[in-house]
């Protein structure tokens, strides 16, 4: 597949990048520049070129390093881990002879475990993106579709496409739309020493006929993967992880400890969750190691009567408590000096934006407003961020 496109690419001189970077850089003299290079480039040239800076751009977050000289296509590039959450990934695959890296796309993943394992070998169908993925790894990567071929006595990295097609479209969210399926990936697990499966981070592990470590990844506080490890790469039954450069932190659980345990009401001080803990299922665990407990089982707090400082928390002084009626909430901030106003919500409850827009008053004083549906009831807490009282 887009074979026809390599020699395309490998022919864009620095040049005709440089035009179509610049064509990007300001969409509304876009159509004219581009217009202008085909008159000195031919049309499929001026294309790739277009597609290479808009993937490098959208890469400055993902790669910063090497953005500048990363090949990759736009799908390939927003389907592509980070280098912050490939490096966490990688150090589980340390020491190991060889990987295989199934469904490569542009190298994402692999230009991290290339780092720690012996040999890293790529598989790809998608002939443009093998290429690509060699020309930002260095390793070999061959085109093929791994369906096809024989795993066994291994140990892989596998990244089925969750798009509805190859280069791009919608994305797809369940276990049962993987490219390659459950049939192939239940093979895999069942008949290799270990490995490592890139889900979305909206499967749960009930969703999942094997046995495995499920681990959820938030980077800069956005949920961005879920991932099996099975075999010799499963440490524990479920990890929470938060990614944000170099920082990461890491909370692993095991045996099922009841949530209700820990359920506790409001305290003096909330605190909100990183979303891994709450997906990983270990909101428990956390109220554990913080000494706090959870405010309700289905709103994503923690509570207690200290301060608590820990990467997974963010704390807010509980000042009111009340039932949402915006123009008792308004009233109440008014007469509390209330300025700036930032609105938590979950589950569409309200629009957050709006909803901040009308609350804000002449005051001085910054405050959060949680407006959360508790059992039947919407509740307003209003709070102010420790920090910056
Ligand atoms: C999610 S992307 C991989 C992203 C990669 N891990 C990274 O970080 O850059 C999935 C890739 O799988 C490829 N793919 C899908 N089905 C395949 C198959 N049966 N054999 C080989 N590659 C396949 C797609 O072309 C796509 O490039």
């Amino acid at each position: 597949m887009r074979e026809a496109q390599i020699p395309i690419y490998a022919g864009l001189t620095d040049e005709l990048l440089e035009q179509a970077g610049l064509a990007y850089a300001d969409p509304r003299q876009a159509t004219a520049r581009i217009s202008q290079l085909r008159k000195k480039y031919d049309a499929d040239s001026v294309r790739a070129a277009i597609e290479l800076v808009t993937a490098r751009a959208k890469a400055r977050l993902k790669f910063p390093e090497i953005s500048e000289r990363f090949y990759g296509d736009v799908a390939g590039v927003e389907m592509a881990s980070s280098w912050a959450v490939g490096k966490h990934k990688a150090k589980r695959f340390t020491g190991q002879a060889r990987v295989w890296d199934l469904c490569c796309g542009i190298g994402g993943d692999m230009l991290s475990i290339k780092g720690v394992a012996g040999e890293v070998i790529g598989y790809e169908m998608d002939a443009l993106r093998a290429w690509m993925c060699e020309k930002n790894t260095g390793c070999a990567v061959e085109v093929c579709d791994v369906i096809e071929r024989q795993w066994v006595d291994g140990v892989f990295h596998l990244d089925p496409a969750r798009r509805e097609n190859d280069w791009g479209g919608k994305r797809m969210w369940h276990y049962e739309d993987l490219q390659p399926g459950p049939e192939f990936i239940e093979r895999l697990v069942e008949k290799n020493r270990g490995g490592c499966i890139k889900l979305a981070p909206s499967v749960y592990a009930e969703d999942l006929p094997f046995e495995c470590e499920l681990e959820y990844v938030s980077e800069r506080g956005r949920l961005v993967q879920g991932i099996a490890w099975v075999g010799e790469l499963a440490e524990c039954e479920k990890r929470a992880t938060m990614v944000d450069g170099e920082e990461v932190h890491e909370l692993c659980g095991g045996e099922e400890s009841l949530i209700a345990d820990y359920i506790g009401g409001e305290s003096r001080y909330l605190y909100t969750v990183d979303p891994s803990v709450e997906r990983a299922g270990l909101m428990n665990e956390l109220a554990e190691r913080t000494g706090l407990k959870v405010v309700h089982e289905k709103l994503g707090l923690l509570t207690g009567n200290a301060t608590v400082s820990d990467p997974f928390i963010r704390g807010f002084e509980l000042i009111e408590t009340m039932g949402w009626k915006e123009t008792r909430v308004k009233r109440w901030l008014a007469a509390h000096d209330g300025g700036l106003v930032e609105v938590k919500t979950r589950g569409k409850v309200v629009n957050p934006d709006t909803v901040q827009m009308r609350l804000r008053g002449k005051g001085e004083t910054v405050y959060t407003v949680f407006i959360l549906r508790k059992t039947k009831q919407i509740i307003a807490y209003i709070t102010r961020r420790l920090g910056s009282i």
